[in-house]
């Protein structure tokens, strides 16, 4: 199923609460992540230093935590729960088994900031 303005980008069985996945969508690396039976989507990119280890991070509830210096972001509205700064979320659809994410990655990137 399409719906306008949304891309496929996963299945939802692809992501799991203990194996976050990772996408390109466009230029960006986005990390989805599964809590309970809802999938959010940030984007790889540290507010801190800029690396992309999201994926590589621990996830307590929607507490994100940066693997580098510990730096944590709720992964509903990007803001940082330690440290500082914001981190993109997206916006995303689940149709079916299919996760869909708005297909305006870059304008949705510097949106807000
Ligand atoms: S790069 Fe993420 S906390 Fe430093």
């Amino acid at each position: 199923m399409k719906i306008e303005g949304f891309e496929r980008i996963a299945r939802i069985d692809e992501v799991t609460p203990a194996c976050p996945k990772r996408v390109m969508v466009g230029e960006c690396e986005v990390v989805l992540f599964r809590v309970e039976d809802e999938i959010f989507a940030v984007e790889n990119l540290c507010s801190h230093q800029q690396f992309s280890v999201f994926h590589q991070g621990v996830l307590d509830g929607y507490t994100i935590t940066c693997p580098m210096h510990t730096w944590s972001f709720d992964i509903r509205s990007g803001k940082a729960v330690t440290g500082s700064g914001r981190i993109k979320t997206f916006e995303l659809r689940v149709v079916g088994n299919e996760v869909l994410i708005k297909n305006s990655v870059d304008e949705q990137k510097f949106s807000g900031f």
